[in-house]
């Protein structure tokens, strides 16, 4: 009997290493960054999602549109919207991403996700894959970078979450070894942690940073987290201008609220789940995962989204309308950052800081007593208009900083 479950796990096993080796020897043959400032035009595919996703992608996309507006005349840009990305189509076709929807991903060159319902088990939906993590991992999306910035403290991070292994990669494929043993995996492979901590180094070094900080559980998960960080101090090397120091998952997280310290971290590189939790704890102290973006990755593709989930409970009450659509104006910055327009993206940051933080003309409660997101958004294309944008953004962060 005790032979016959261990054979079964073992060919489960077996099939599990399989697709590992085969995914690192993939991940050998490096194709190089892809070249946006060669490409002619650049596609930038727009998928809705479920839930709020619809209401508030529509309205960064109306940010991008506008901003972008004078390359698409030119020809040098071009937009397509991807359906089929919702919750009921997925279901249809019991697939994390339909495979059609997932060649037209692939014909882009960027794109914007709105939020995507991961159903999860109990609920009336069958337990397929999340699209966000199928998405990152068919697309290779493999660096989550998110930024936190509160400026009045001092706080500028920009987190690097490893964004295709870890305890995600296998998540779907845990098992049952019996009644009573449940069994999950958790992969970290070289190839996988030198390309995030190279770009984390790399980013600190282009930007000035003196400081990256690796986040693992090494002194627990030996082998995994272990690895992780034996891949840091070997690329640390690389860099000698830059500090790098190894925090235990726990104790940083501590240390992220931490007045007397957290001004400290600058660049923060993590296996993914630690990456996901910390970077949750992050935006929630800058205003809110309403508030954060995130950028998906890859040296082929890339995709933007919110930092937070479809809300449906937001939907099923009524108020998908007044549903915050910051976040993903903000992932729209990062868009345009990523394929060369900096100037461009810096307005959109400053226009949601003017409108969230500073002026507030409009506030967006969630609720009827607040505005909608396409009320909201008018408001902020208003100030993105204004030639004092710049000035005014500069006034109330000195402001700030003096308080
Ligand atoms: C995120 C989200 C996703 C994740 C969920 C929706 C699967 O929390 O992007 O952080 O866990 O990565
Ligand atoms: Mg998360």
């Amino acid at each position: 009997m005790t032979n016959k479950i261990i054979e079964t796990a073992q060919e489960k096993f077996a099939l599990l290493i399989e697709e590992q080796l085969r995914r690192i020897e993939k991940m050998k043959q490096d194709t190089g960054w892809v070249d946006y400032a060669a490409l002619s035009p650049i596609i930038i595919g727009v998928c809705f999602g479920d839930g709020i996703g619809e209401f508030i992608s529509k309205q960064a996309e109306r940010v991008l549109r506008h901003t972008l507006q004078e390359e698409v005349k030119k020809g040098k840009i071009q937009f397509k919207d991807i359906a089929g990305l919702t919750i009921e189509n997925r279901v249809k076709h019991n697939k994390a991403i339909p495979d059609d929807v997932l060649e037209e991903l692939k014909s882009c060159h960027v794109i914007l996700k709105g939020p995507t319902t991961t159903p999860q088990v109990g609920d009336p939906w069958p337990n397929i894959e999340s699209a966000n993590v199928s998405m990152r991992r068919y697309l290779d999306l493999f660096a989550n970078v998110r930024p936190v910035k509160i400026p009045q403290d001092n706080i500028d991070w920009c987190f690097f979450r490893e964004n295709t292994e870890g305890a995600y990669i296998l998540g779907s494929k845990g098992f049952d070894v019996t009644e009573d043993l449940s069994i999950d995996f958790k992969v970290i492979t070289e190839q996988g942690s030198e390309r995030i901590i190279r770009m984390a180094f790399e980013y600190a070094k282009k930007n000035h940073k003196r400081r990256v900080t690796v986040v693992t559980k090494s002194n627990v998960i030996k082998t995994t987290d272990g690895r992780f960080s034996r891949v840091a101090k070997r690329i640390a090397k690389e860099y000698p201008g830059i500090t790098c120091d190894e925090w235990y998952v726990d104790i940083m997280s501590a240390k992220l609220i931490d007045p007397a310290r957290r001004h400290e971290f600058e660049v923060i590189v993590l296996p993914n789940l630690y990456g996901d939790i910390l970077t949750d704890e992050a935006a929630q102290l800058q205003g809110g995962v309403g508030t954060a973006g995130s950028a998906n990755i890859g040296k082929k593709w890339a995709m933007f989204e919110a930092i937070h989930g479809s809300a449906p409970r937001m939907v099923k009450e009524g108020r998908a309308q007044f549903a915050d659509p910051s976040s993903m104006i903000r992932a729209s910055a990062m868009l345009l950052r990523h394929i060369g327009f900096p100037k461009e993206a810096l307005k959109v940051d400053m226009a949601l800081e003017m409108c969230g933080q500073f002026e507030k003309k409009k506030v967006i409660t969630g609720r009827e007593n607040g505005a909608t997101g396409i009320e909201y958004t008018e408001y902020l294309l208003s100030w993105l208009d204004r030639p004092d944008l710049a000035e005014k953004w500069e006034n109330e962060v000195e402001k700030l900083k003096r308080q």
